[in-house]
């Protein structure tokens, strides 16, 4: 006779999140079926399961609880949520968290080392480059990333290296003198991120 046991479930056919019948114990996977990543975050090797859907920014905020990365738009405009992948900044909200998967991040909260401010945000901070500071995260992410392709650069070139960057804010002038200071602080050395 039957048990109440768990039912067997050899040759049964399921359905995955997308709705479709999947074999069990067939091979074929169903894309919405959460995936291991391995990634580096702000020098800290993490192995985490995650849905292939989540946008790396969601990734980074409700996942690794790292919330200085901003949300600010849904059209990839504002640069809120910019952060250093493999030490170039990209648009967190524009990237799937798998794609990331053996890269190195880093976060705004990865800066500051032993309760020392990094120099960019000492910068921003001297020169009062922010108001409310939602854009601050977004806007030192880039200038990092943009300092290490032109230590030197002019104002004009600044104005260019933050454009993806909006600040709702400040006017801007301030956040330029930030990098001014920051480029003739950190001279032409190669920048230690974390
Ligand atoms: Fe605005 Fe990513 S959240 S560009
Ligand atoms: Fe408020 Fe930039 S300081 S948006």
């Amino acid at each position: 006779m039957q048990g109440k046991g768990k039912a067997p479930t050899k040759g049964i056919r399921r359905r995955g999140r997308s709705g479709r019948s999947v074999q069990k114990g067939s091979f074929e996977a169903d894309p919405f079926d959460p995936r291991l990543i391995t990634v580096k975050v702000n020098g800290v090797a993490r192995t985490v399961s995650v849905e292939p859907r989540k946008l790396l920014v969601d990734f980074i905020r409700t996942q690794l609880f790292l919330t200085g990365t901003h949300v600010g738009c849904d059209t990839s405009n504002c640069g809120a949520c910019t952060v250093l992948l493999n030490g170039s900044a990209v648009k967190s909200c524009t990237l799937f968290a798998v794609q990331a998967d053996g890269s190195e991040i880093t976060t705004i909260e990865g800066l500051a080392q032993d309760g020392k401010l990094h120099p960019v945000q000492e910068e921003f901070w001297r020169n009062h480059a922010l108001q409310c500071g939602f854009c601050t995260p977004g806007m030192i992410m880039t200038t990092l990333s943009f300092l290490n392709q032109n230590p030197n650069p002019s104002e004009e070139e600044i104005k260019l290296g933050i454009s993806g960057n909006l600040c709702r804010c400040t006017g801007y002038q301030n956040i330029i003198k930030a990098v001014q200071a920051t480029a003739s602080r950190l001279g032409n050395e190669p920048h230690k991120m974390h």
